[in-house]
């Protein structure tokens, strides 16, 4: 099995670059920097791998780059701006696709512009793959299953520890910047509301605790495999610390400049203290409730573990052929359960 890893050499790409060498993959990375590329594959011990040069923008290139692969692996982000060229690629050079991306708006462009594509190329893409928005997906699909018919899915995000890497940050302004989306009435419509939820009760919490609507991209995937009339995401408001707030209102060119100056992402010592707690909440048309829990640490770690086991299945199972959300494209009991060993761990429940 080979898999190209794009935008190799950023912090998630080494992540990937460990996790393909500890599983015993082949594997081709690929990114626009030469030099960046090969420092990253010798500093993630894989200094025997084959190096493809390819811009973001130059899809003959990429697509080049990814021939002869089984599947691609998409780690170069913001995914607004530097995405869509990939997935053509990709879907070009007949590769299964799978990324990092969480941004609202490019999932929706993914959907709505490549499903036939990669149906008649016989390719699975499924973006988004993951801490987010794998997780929250498969658990909002586990916990609407309990009721049937769902009047309103709330999924409701808490981490903590969480030192953000500079493609982090850069992807989370552009998403918070270029606007979002609400399903409602069993529609997407542009945002810019307010939660409805203000506040969440969490796992062990003895009261709620404030909470903001968060652009979240289970917006856009879990009405796909969920029959749901309302579906929003929010964030315990504690997230938005002064600095954060700050930093969203500072020019595109100051918060450039700020971002670069910042270390990669957290340490090996440090990236494992993240938490994160998903909550997928389902009250159903008849008035039944129910309510998942996931919970794990380790943000970037995860992330590397999940779209490596991610691609493994859609080349060894297959997976059917266009757009599919997490979701859609795996056994969701099955791909949570083998995180299992990762620290993940979850539960859904009737709760009225
Ligand atoms: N969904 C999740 O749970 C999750 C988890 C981890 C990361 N992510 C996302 O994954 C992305 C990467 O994160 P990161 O932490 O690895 O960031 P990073 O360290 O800044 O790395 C970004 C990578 O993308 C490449 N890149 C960016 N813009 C490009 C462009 N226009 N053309 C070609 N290459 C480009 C960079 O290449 P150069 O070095 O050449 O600039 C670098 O390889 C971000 O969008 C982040 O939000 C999501």
């Amino acid at each position: 099995m080979k898999i190209a890893v794009y935008g190799a050499n950023g912090y998630t790409g080494k992540l990937m670059i460990e996790e393909l060498r500890r599983r015993g993959f082949d594997m081709v990375l690929s990114g626009r920097n030469a030099t960046r590329l090969r420092a990253a594959a010798d500093g993630a011990g894989a200094g025997d791998a084959e190096l493809r040069i390819a811009d973001a923008d130059d899809e003959p290139a990429l697509a080049e780059a990814f021939h002869g692969c089984d599947a691609v692996i998409n780690c170069a982000g913001p995914f607004i701006s530097a995405g869509e060229p990939v997935v053509r690629a990709a879907i070009a050079a007949g590769c299964h696709y799978v990324d990092t991306s969480a941004e609202q708006l490019f999932l929706q462009r993914v959907f709505d512009t490549y499903a036939e594509d990669a149906e008649r190329a016989g390719v699975s893409v499924i973006p988004a793959m993951g801490y987010d928005i794998l997780l929250g997906d498969m658990i909002a699909h586990l916990t609407g299953q309990r009721t049937g018919p769902v009047e309103e899915l709330t999924v409701a995000y808490r981490v903590g520890e969480f030192d953000m890497t500079r493609g982090t940050i850069r992807s989370a302004v552009e998403m918070i910047r270029s606007g979002d989306v609400v399903y409602e009435n069993g529609q997407w419509t542009a945002g810019g509301i307010p939660a409805k939820r203000t506040s969440f009760a969490y796992p062990g919490d003895l009261e709620e605790s404030p909470t903001l609507r968060w652009p979240g991209a289970e917006v856009i995937t879990v009405p796909r495999h969920v029959p749901a009339r309302r579906v929003e995401v929010i964030i315990d408001a504690a997230a938005f610390t002064p600095e954060m707030s700050a930093l969203l209102q500072s020019p595109a060119d100051e918060l450039d400049t700020f971002v670069s100056s910042l270390p990669e992402g957290p340490s090996g010592d440090r990236r494992p203290a993240a938490t994160f707690t998903i909550v997928a909440e389902a009250l159903g048309e008849d008035g039944r409730k129910a309510r998942g829990e996931l919970r794990g640490t380790d943000i970037y770690g995860t992330t590397a573990v999940i779209a490596v086991e991610g691609v493994r299945r859609l080349v060894a199972d297959g997976a059917p052929g266009g757009v599919l959300t997490p979701a859609q494209g795996y056994d969701c009991v099955g791909f949570l359960d083998f995180l299992a060993p990762h620290g993940i761990t979850w539960n859904v429940a009737i709760t009225s």
